[in-house]
């Protein structure tokens, strides 16, 4: 989500500084480029060092240094932003960025920015409480910056109260939603179906298949990192949410069938990624079936097609399929794209190694109506979301739907 954006960390002096190691990692590991700057405060907790390291950069600490190149440091860093990010923000640097003064490194860069701001306020629940830290925080977000309010808990001085730093994935998913809203897709609305479904025999067994909901979660994630809004409605599934997204857990593909027929007229694009079995058994029995004879037969009858459906039921939306096969996938693909009328069809061969269920990585070919094939390459299924959410893009430029009113009109 975060793959070369530009973050600019500007720490002040609060017991919360050794959580920034944390932050500035993942921030690392996201694929950002970080640059960090402290006020002198701040290192009287933790040592640039630590921040040199993890950034894999010098940190910034003081306004008057003039950089190799001649440039003009604080005017440098705020124009190279895509975001500045004040954490553990003091009450100190709140009351100074919102009264516009500039007096050292940090208030200078955010006075000179023009990209976003986000400040996360750390300090003693009385300083937090006080009216003109208010006043100055509400100030603040009349002129859109971004906060992520405190938590609340023992705060190191002993006091109990709002204060405490908020809790790292909660500062993460902030930082992603505020650079999603520049993103690509802002203004749409995604539809992911991921994982398997399970079909009861009886309360203790039930029938499901080898989706490990990889695939259409990483569809989702590369969506909302996109900037689009994201409901996801997944099978059962091992995986973490994926940070901005509405999640709307089913089991069976009935209940599949109905989270997305609810949902299909609110939103613009559908990627079914689901493996969703074709075939329930007719009863699920009340009770666990006892062993009896040498074998068991069990009725089964279809299971709805959504996809089918969806394709029926479409008006402005874009349908995106997936197939997986195990031979004749051109072929196979084909006849799926065109039965389902859909927009695209991404074509996996899961019996190839690296491809299909569980694995990270993906083996597609992307089918086209009107039989245009492109092959891709073995790549991490992160990167096949996004391939499919390029395409989806180009769809507008040949003006092949209208749904994109809302990209056009921003
Ligand atoms: O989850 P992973 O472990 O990462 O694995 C990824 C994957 C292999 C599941 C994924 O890449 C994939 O191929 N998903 C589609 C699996 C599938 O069910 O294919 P299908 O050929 O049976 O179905 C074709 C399309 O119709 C699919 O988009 C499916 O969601 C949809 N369908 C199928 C049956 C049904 N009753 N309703 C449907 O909507």
């Amino acid at each position: 989500m975060l793959a070369g954006k530009n973050i600019t960390v500007g720490i002040t002096g609060g017991i919360a500084v050794f959580k920034v190691a944390q932050l500035v990692s993942s921030l690392v590991a996201g694929g950002a480029d970080v640059r960090v700057m402290m006020t002198r405060s701040a290192q009287e907790f933790v040592r640039p060092l630590t921040f040199q390291t993890l950034s894999g950069h010098q940190v910034y600490t003081d306004l008057f240094v003039r950089p190799a190149g001649g440039a003009v440091q604080h005017i440098e860093l705020a124009t190279s932003s895509d975001l500045i990010v004040l954490v553990p923000a003091t009450a100190n640097v709140i009351g100074k960025v919102a009264n516009g003064i500039a007096d050292d490194l940090i208030s200078t860069v955010v006075m000179a920015a023009t990209c976003p701001v986000l400040i996360c306020p750390a300090m003693n629940v009385n300083m937090y409480n006080n009216p003109i830290v208010k006043r100055n925080i509400t100030s603040l977000r009349d002129l859109n910056y971004h906060f992520v309010e405190p938590g609340v808990g023992r705060l190191a001085c002993g006091a109990e109260g709002r204060g405490r730093l908020a809790d790292l994935d909660i500062i993460m998913e902030k930082i992603n939603s505020v650079m999603a809203v520049n993103g690509d897709l802002h203004g749409l609305s995604v539809m992911v179906t991921a994982g398997p479904t399970v079909e009861p025999i009886d309360p203790v067994r039930y029938i499901t298949n080898r989706s490990s909901g990889k695939m259409g979660y990483a569809v989702a994630e590369a969506a909302a990192g996109r900037g689009a809004r994201v409901l996801l409605i997944s099978g059962p599934t091992a995986l973490k949410p994926p940070l901005g997204v509405e999640v709307i857990p089913v089991e069976t593909a009935a209940e599949m069938y109905s989270a997305v027929m609810g949902r299909f007229s609110s939103v613009d694009v559908v990627v079914k990624t689901a493996a969703v079995a074709d075939y329930r058994p007719v009863t699920a029995a009340k009770q666990k079936i006892k062993k009896q004879g040498e074998t068991l037969t069990i009725e089964m009858e279809k299971n709805p097609d959504i996809l089918a459906e969806l394709s029926s039921m479409k008006k402005h939306q874009v349908l995106v399929g997936f197939a997986a096969e195990t031979e004749d996938l051109e072929q196979n693909a084909r006849l799926k794209l065109e039965k389902k009328n859909l927009d695209l069809l991404v074509a996996n061969d899961v019996s190839l190694p690296g491809a299909g269920f569980g694995k990270d990585t993906n083996i597609a070919k992307l089918v086209f109506p009107g039989g245009r094939i492109v092959s891709l390459p073995k790549m991490d299924k992160s990167a096949l979301a996004h391939r499919i959410l390029d395409e989806i893009l180009t769809f507008r430029k040949v003006g092949k739907i209208n749904l994109f009113y809302n990209i056009e009109s921003r």
